[in-house]
């Protein structure tokens, strides 16, 4: 009998394909696998499991998969892991690396661009009938050029931003786990600060590209927002819990900060309601990666370490395990 894989949503068919050609696959319907208990129920079943970012692969759900040999995440993040759990229990985890660095770059420069030149405002005042004529005052914002980007967590996806942001004109200030090489903060023209506070006071955007960590849990709060300046912005690729949302909407409504970009949420797929109502904020569903290029491109390395390991390679032939 074939191993069998659960791939928890529908995903690009070239990775169902792929993965068919060996093994017996089920795909989730979507939404199904958001939850534990649904996870809890299926997960005997199968040897292999490509789970989303939204699915909670819990130390439950782990002791219960009997038969489970991989946990191929079909994403860079893997907080919706439990990796110790999975560590303890011999069962390989992989994540999705450098395949989307370039479509979250592009990304995140696209809400710069578009929270500092204002434009999800101005199409609105436009389409609602206000546009009386070119107004020497109207929709005033920021150029990037010669606007410095502090960015938090200059990983693979910091470094993609901080290339193009250079290339925009941009001064680079970042601060990261562990300070990168010389040669490499020159290569990047990368200039780090020691704490994040540093980083808010000299921003005129800040751009969060770290992992969700217990320590990165709620690291942009009010005191980060005090330090920032009244034009600054703050843009969130990353993953929702690394800002107290309550505080970013009522630091937008009070006119704290200047403005955001927000691609990911606290509780998704729950939006603060006040995020909703706030000035100059730009608010999209997570869909940074969300090219077709890219998303295939995630797809088919997650498919690959389930071959990989289904398959008896060796761990270390599968660069993008995480452990054990
Ligand atoms: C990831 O891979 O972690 C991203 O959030 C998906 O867009």
């Amino acid at each position: 009998m074939s191993p069998r894989v659960l791939i928890t949503e529908p995903v690009i068919p070239s990775v169902i394909d792929m993965l068919e050609e060996h093994f017996d696959v089920d795909v989730g319907e979507r939404g199904t696998y958001n939850s534990e208990q649904a996870l809890l129920e299926d997960i005997p079943r199968y040897d292999a499991l490509m789970p989303m970012l939204s699915n909670p692969v819990t130390g439950k759900v782990i002791q219960a998969g009997e038969k489970l040999q991989i946990i191929a995440n079909h994403a860079v993040g893997y907080n919706n892991i439990d990796t110790e759990a999975a560590g303890s229990r011999q069962v390989y985890v992989a994540n999705t690396p450098g395949v989307l660095s370039d479509s979250c770059a592009e990304f995140t420069l696209a809400l710069m661009l578009a929270v500092g030149r204002r434009l999800y405002e101005a199409r609105r005042y436009l389409l609602g009938g206000n546009f009386d004529g070119w107004d020497p005052l109207g929709f005033l914002g920021m150029e990037l050029q010669g606007s410095t980007l502090g960015i938090v967590g200059l990983g693979r996806i910091g470094q993609a931003v901080a290339t193009r942001a250079r290339a925009l004109g941009m001064d680079i200030i970042y601060h990261n786990r562990s300070r990168l090489a010389p040669g490499k903060e020159e290569r990047l023209g990368a200039e780090y600060c020691p704490d994040v506070a540093t980083l808010a006071r000299r921003a005129d955007i800040l751009s969060l590209h770290c992992p969700l960590t217990e320590e990165t849990t709620h690291l942009i709060d009010e005191s980060i927002f005090d330090l920032m300046g009244e034009e600054a912005i703050l843009i969130n690729t990353s993953r929702g819990p690394v800002v107290d949302e309550a505080a970013l909407a009522r630091a937008l409504h009070e006119g704290v900060i200047g403005g955001a970009g927000i691609d990911v949420f606290e509780h998704e797929p729950k939006v603060h309601p006040e995020l909703k109502t706030a000035p100059r904020c730009l608010l999209t569903p997570h869909i940074a990666s969300a090219s077709h290029k890219t998303r295939e491109a995630i797809g088919l390395l997650a498919a690959n370490a389930i071959t990989g390991i289904l398959q008896g390679k060796s761990p270390s032939e599968i660069p993008n395990l995480i452990q054990p």
